[in-house]
């Protein structure tokens, strides 16, 4: 194909197939200035947006008294949680909590973070929640939203400032307000898994007044080892007026076989804590990649690791080594 500086007139002879096809200017080999190559290309179509994975339709709202629980023991209460931010609290409050509903147990998810993200994770959007539901504004059963079968929210937000604020204005007794909100309503329920806020704040305090147990993702990629320590001096001076809060299991996230640094961090608090260790969930993209599906892992990538590794949580928290087998 020929083509003609518009500058100098000088005409070139060029193999068009061989211009990549992001490559739109050219420069003339006579005079040096720049033109613009006009060539008819074959315009390659822009791929397609990603789909999203099928979603299951949001169950149609049933309260939770309506159904009897699995189990006629006392609710367990179980707090995910370490001031350390982005080491796996929220995926692993949901997936646990999903993991347990699928598993038939009844479960309440309560977000205790104002970035709110457990109900997106989950795909629903609540009118409310914790705040709505502590200040009276919402009634439990609109507070509480079912997302799945077997599993309800109480969602967090933004809203959590104003009940943080509202804390920290009592006179006394403001650490028990979460715990005088879902005390009456727990016993709908086989667990209540409470995700929590990065940092120390009012919320924290106030889940820690109120769990009995309580789960610490430690991640092996950021070495954390620092921030768990601080973690467990901050338990310890709750534990001083409330026995009942307990260190029940480790969770050892994002595992990645390839960094040397992590095995032997996991190996020192095995010899610690021997078998409050859980089995580590791996780093698997898959588990970055299902909330913005609104899905959790076992909707969206139910064989992968990530899907794998929960499920082994579940296990280990029910006592059920049998489970999804
Ligand atoms: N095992 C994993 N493998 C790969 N990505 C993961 C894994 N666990 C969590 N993630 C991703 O890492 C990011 C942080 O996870 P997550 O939000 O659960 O942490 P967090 O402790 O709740 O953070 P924050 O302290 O901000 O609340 C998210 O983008 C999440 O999708
Ligand atoms: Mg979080």
């Amino acid at each position: 194909m020929i083509i003609t500086c518009p500058h100098c007139k000088k005409q070139h002879n060029i193999d068009e197939k061989r211009i990549p096809p992001n490559v739109r200017m050219a420069r003339c080999q006579g005079c040096g200035q720049q033109f613009p190559l006009d060539i008819p290309r074959e315009e390659t179509p822009p791929p397609p947006p990603p789909q999203p994975a099928p979603i299951e339709a949001a169950p149609a709202q049933e309260s939770p008294s309506s159904t009897p629980r699995a189990s006629q023991e006392t609710t367990r209460r179980i707090g995910v949680s370490l001031s350390k931010g982005g080491v796996g609290k929220t995926t692993t409050s949901v997936n646990l909590a999903a993991g347990l509903a699928l598993a038939g147990k009844k479960v309440l998810l309560v977000d205790t973070d104002t970035q709110g993200q457990s109900s997106f994770m989950l795909g629903v959007k609540p009118k409310g929640g914790l705040t709505e539901l502590v200040t009276g504004e919402l009634p439990p059963q609109e507070a509480i939203i079912q997302a799945r079968k077997n599993l309800w929210i109480l969602a967090g937000g933004k809203s959590l400032a104003g009940l943080k604020r509202l804390i920290d204005r009592k006179d006394y007794g403001g650490e028990l307000t979460i715990a005088e909100a879902l005390t009456p309503l727990e016993k709908d329920y086989d667990y209540v898994v409470v995700d929590t806020s990065p940092g120390w704040d009012p919320l924290t305090v106030n889940v820690l007044f109120y769990v009995n147990e309580l789960m610490t993702p430690v991640s092996l990629e950021v070495m954390s080892i620092q921030g768990f320590g601080e973690f467990l001096k901050s338990i310890a001076s709750i534990q001083k007026f409330r026995k009942e809060v307990e260190l029940r299991y480790i969770l050892p996230t994002f595992r990645d076989m390839r960094v040397k640094r992590g095995s032997e961090f996991l190996e020192e608090i095995e010899k610690i804590y021997g078998d409050k260790v859980c089995s580590p969930i791996r780093y698997n993209v898959r588990l970055s990649e299902a909330p913005a599906y609104g899905q959790t892992i076992f909707e969206f990538a139910p064989g992968s690791n990530g899907a794998q590794d929960y499920r082994d949580l579940v296990r280990k928290v029910t006592g059920e080594p049998d489970l999804f087998t």
